[in-house]
C-alpha cells in the first residue's frame, strides 16, 4: 500500500538503514546517560518525520518515549509552542495512564486539573513540580517560565524513570522568537537542554543553510553541539524496491516500468509514494503506457497532486516577485552559469546574485560553479509549464517516435496529452490546439504502412466516438515523420497507407476538414 497523508513507521517504511542506525545510536548513549543531540538536514517531504517515528519505533522500550514536535505546525512561531511542547511531554508521561491526552484539554484548564489528579504517577512527583504542571496551561508566559518549562522533561524522566527524544522539526523557525528585549531562544534551549541527562534532542527543518549554519557557526550558541545526517533521495535501487513492494502483489509494478519511473520522477520517497498510488489505481499490472498517463495525471496537469504540491512550493519561493519567477525558470533547463541567467531575466549580474540568494535551497551549484535547481522533479514541472512544455512528458517518458512527432506537432502549435487507455481508445497521443482535438497514432516504420482490417475498423469507430479527427504518423527509421490522412488509405482487407495519403500542411489540412462527426 503506498502512503501519502502521513509519516510511513514499520512496515510501509523503506531503506535508511545507515540513518536509523545513527538515530538508535544516538538514544542508546541516552540510555547510557551520555546523550548526543542530532541534526537532521534534507529538504521538504524528505522523509524527515518518518525518520525519527521509525527509530523510535524499533527502539521501543517502555521507558524510552519520543516527542516530535513541527514548531511551525501551528502557525507562526511563538512562545507558546515551549507550552505546547511541555505539554506533549507531559502526554508521552502520563496519557498512556490515563488514555486521554491533557494537551487535548489545554484550553480547558479545570479539566486539565481534574484529568492530572486522576494520575497515580503525577500524585508521586515533588510538590514544586506538581505545581509546576497544573500551572502550565494558564497564565502569561515569562522568561522565567519559558526555563521551567524546558526543564520540565529532564525533571519527569528523572522523577519517573523515563528517558525522552524530543524531535523538533523546522527548528531554524525558532530563530524569529521574541520573548523580551535580547531574548535569544537557542541560547536559553542550549544552556538548559545541556544539563540533560535523560532526554536527547533531535531537531530537522527543510531549509537546510539555516540549519547548517545553526550548528555549524562558531556564532552560534550550537556549534558544535550535534551530530549532522543529511537526508537525500532514495536511491535507484532502494527507489525501484519502494515501489515493487508497495504494490499490489497480485498485479506488481513490473521491473522495467519502476526503472523508468524513478528514472523520470528521482528518488524523493514522496513522490514515489504518489506515483505509486496513481499507477495501482488502474485495472491490471501496470505498464509503461499506464506510467505515461499517471505521469500525466499527477505531475503534468494542472490539477494533479504532484502539480498542486509544486505550485504551493514556487508561491512560497516567489511571491510576487517575476524576477524571482524568471530565475527559476532559467534554473529549469540545467547547470547554468551567472551571466547566462542575468541575461534570460534581462536583469545585472548582481541583482541575479541576489534572487538566487532569495531562492534559498531551492538553488544548488555544481562542483564547477554552475547553478541548477536542487529538485529536478520541481524543474521537470517548471519546464511543463512553460508556453510549448507540453512536449515535456513525451520527451522524458516517449519513446524516440512519439518524441519527434511530439515536436513537429509542438512547433505548429499544438499542446500535446497522454490520455488514459479508457479516453484515448485507439490513439498514442491527443494534440490539442484551441477548441481542436487530434488523436494520434504513431507507427515506427516507413511507408507504406498496413493495417489488419480490425485494427482499422476501431481506431476509425474510435475517432467517430470520441469526436476527435485522427492521423497517423509514420516516423522511419532515420527519424522522418510523415503525417497520414486516414481518409486517404486504401481499404480492401486490411487498409494501407502510402505516399498518396501524405499530408503535407498539417494546419491547412485541418482547415479544409469540416466539423468532425
Ligand atoms: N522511508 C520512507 N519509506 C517510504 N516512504 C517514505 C519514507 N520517508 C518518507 N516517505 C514518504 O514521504 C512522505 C513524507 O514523509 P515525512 O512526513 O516523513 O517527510 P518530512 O521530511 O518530515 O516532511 P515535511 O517537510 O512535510 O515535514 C510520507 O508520507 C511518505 O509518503
Ligand atoms: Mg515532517
Amino acid at each position: 500500500m503506498f502512503q501519502t497523508s502521513t509519516p510511513v513507521v514499520g512496515k510501509g517504511f523503506h531503506n535508511r538503514e545507515t540513518e536509523l542506525e545513527a538515530l538508535s545510536r544516538a538514544m542508546q548513549r541516552l540510555v547510557a546517560g551520555q546523550p548526543q543531540w542530532v541534526a537532521i538536514l534534507g529538504p521538504r517531504k524528505i522523509g524527515k518525520t518518518s525518520l525519527v517515528l521509525e527509530a523510535a519505533r524499533r527502539a521501543r522500550t517502555d521507558t524510552l518515549r519520543v516527542i516530535t514536535l513541527d514548531v511551525q505546525e501551528q502557525g507562526p512561531v511563538s512562545t507558546g509552542v515551549f507550552r505546547r511542547l511541555a505539554l506533549e511531554v507531559l502526554d508521552a508521561a502520563l496519557g498512556r495512564e490515563l488514555g486521554e491526552s491533557l494537551e487535548r484539554l489545554a484550553h480547558e484548564p479545570a479539566a486539565y486539573r481534574s484529568l492530572l489528579q486522576r494520575s497515580e504517577r503525577f500524585g508521586r512527583l515533588s510538590a514544586s513540580l506538581r505545581s509546576e504542571i497544573l500551572e502550565l496551561v494558564e497564565g502569561q508566559i515569562s522568561l522565567e517560565r519559558l526555563g521551567a518549562w524546558l526543564d520540565l522533561p529532564e525533571q519527569l524522566a528523572a522523577a519517573l524513570g523515563l528517558f525522552f527524544v524530543i524531535a523538533l522539526d523546522e527548528f531554524q523557525e525558532l530563530e524569529t522568537l521574541k520573548a523580551q528585549k535580547d531574548f535569544n531562544a537557542f541560547m536559553l534551549m542550549r544552556s538548559r537542554w545541556q544539563k540533560h541527562r535523560r532526554v536527547t534532542y533531535f531537531i530537522s527543518g527543510s531549509a537546510r543553510s539555516m540549519l547548517l549554519k545553526l550548528v555549524q557557526s562558531p556564532q552560534s550558541p550550537f556549534f558544535q553541539h550535534f551530530a549532522l545526517r543529511e537526508l537525500g533521495p532514495f536511491s535507484t535501487e532502494a527507489a525501484m524496491e519502494l515501489l515493487q513492494r508497495e504494490s499490489h502483489p497480485e498485479s506488481p509494478i513490473p521491473r522495467d516500468v519502476a526503472e523508468l519511473a524513478v528514472k523520470t520522477i528521482g528518488g524523493f520517497p514522496f513522490y514515489l509514494q504518489l506515483l505509486g498510488e496513481e499507477l495501482v489505481d488502474r485495472q491490471g499490472i501496470p505498464d509503461q503506457s499506464s506510467l505515461k498517463t499517471s505521469l500525466q495525471k499527477l505531475l503534468f496537469s494542472r490539477t494533479g497532486r504532484l502539480a498542486l504540491y509544486f505550485e504551493g512550493e514556487f508561491q512560497k519561493l516567489v511571491g510576487r516577485s517575476t524576477f524571482l519567477a524568471a530565475t527559476l525558470d532559467a534554473l529549469a533547463e540545467g547547470p547554468i552559469n551567472l551571466t547566462a541567467i542575468a541575461e534570460a531575466i534581462q536583469a545585472p549580474t548582481g541583482a541575479t546574485v541576489t534572487y538566487l540568494e532569495r531562492l534559498q535551497d531551492a538553488v544548488a551549484r555544481t562542483e564547477d560553479g554552475l547553478y541548477r535547481l536542487a529538485d529536478p522533479t520541481f524543474a521537470l514541472w517548471l519546464r511543463w509549464r512553460r508556453p510549448g512544455g507540453t512536449i515535456v512528458p513525451m520527451s522524458v517518458v516517449g519513446d524516440e517516435a512519439e518524441k519527434s512527432v511530439s515536436h513537429a506537432l509542438s512547433a505548429m502549435g499544438f499542446d500535446l496529452v497522454y490520455q488514459s487507455k479508457g479516453s484515448r481508445g485507439a490513439f498514442d497521443l491527443l494534440a490539442t490546439r484551441g477548441a481542436l482535438q487530434l488523436g494520434i497514432q504513431v507507427r515506427r516504420s516507413s511507408l507504406p504502412l498496413r493495417f489488419k482490417r480490425a485494427e482499422w475498423s476501431r481506431m476509425v469507430a474510435d475517432g467517430r466516438s470520441l469526436r476527435w479527427r485522427w492521423i497517423v504518423a509514420s516516423v522511419s527509421a532515420s527519424g522522418e515523420i510523415t503525417m497520414l490522412d486516414p481518409a486517404r488509405a486504401s481499404v480492401r482487407r486490411g487498409a494501407t497507407l502510402s505516399e498518396k495519403a501524405r499530408i503535407p500542411n498539417l494546419l491547412l489540412w485541418l482547415d479544409l476538414q469540416g466539423p468532425v462527426g
